[in-house]
């Protein structure tokens, strides 16, 4: 059974996990739901989870190649179906260091997933969708929203699908 402890707008899905493999399961039912150009702001702690919701996203995308942090490389790309380029901003000093590695040029034709996204706010489209983890006793506490109107409504979907409504 899935342990969605409150949800109680429906346009924000707070839940909580118990093992990486919850973390994956939401990353991939968000991910299933995710077209081309959307973009998913991942934020919170060293190691809350970031990466393993992106494998999350991964699966629900439908991508094959193995999904691992892209801190040192700042950018990584993963062909399939729905393509995914997995960013980091760990690194990163300012904006303009995320610019010249390229990441915009990701925006319109790839589902963009970046790891410290808190970080460089200004780098942010306007319709987004932002995941906040969080350490939750021996689990993690997980937020999930949006920005602009499709997104909105894709954790809408989540959020009733989810709560049994
Ligand atoms: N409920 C949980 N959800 C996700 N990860 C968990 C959970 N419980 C334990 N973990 C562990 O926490 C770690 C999370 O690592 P992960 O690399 O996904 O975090 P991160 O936020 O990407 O870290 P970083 O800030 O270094 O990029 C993993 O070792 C994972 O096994
Ligand atoms: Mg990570």
């Amino acid at each position: 059974m899935l342990n969605v402890e409150q949800s109680t707008l429906s346009d924000k899905l707070i839940t909580h996990t118990d093992s990486p493999d919850q973390t994956r399961a939401w990353g991939a039912r968000l991910g299933a739901r995710l077209q081309i150009g959307d973009f998913v702001a991942l934020c919170g702690p060293l190691g809350a989870g970031k990466t393993c919701f992106a494998q999350g996203l991964g699966q629900g995308l439908g991508i094959t190649s193995p999904i691992t942090s892209p801190t040192f490389i700042i950018i990584r790309q993963h062909p399939g179906p729905v393509p995914l380029c997995h960013a980091d901003a760990y690194r990163i000093a300012s904006t303009e260091e995320l610019e010249d590695a390229g990441l915009i040029d990701y925006f319109r034709d790839w589902v963009v997933a970046l790891e410290w996204a808190e970080r460089v706010p200004e780098i942010w489209p306007e319709e987004l969708y932002i995941i906040q983890l969080s350490f939750d006793n021996d689990g993690r506490r997980l937020e999930l929203s949006a920005q602009g109107q499709g997104p909105t409504q894709v954790i809408r979907e989540l959020s009733d699908a989810h709560s049994g409504t």
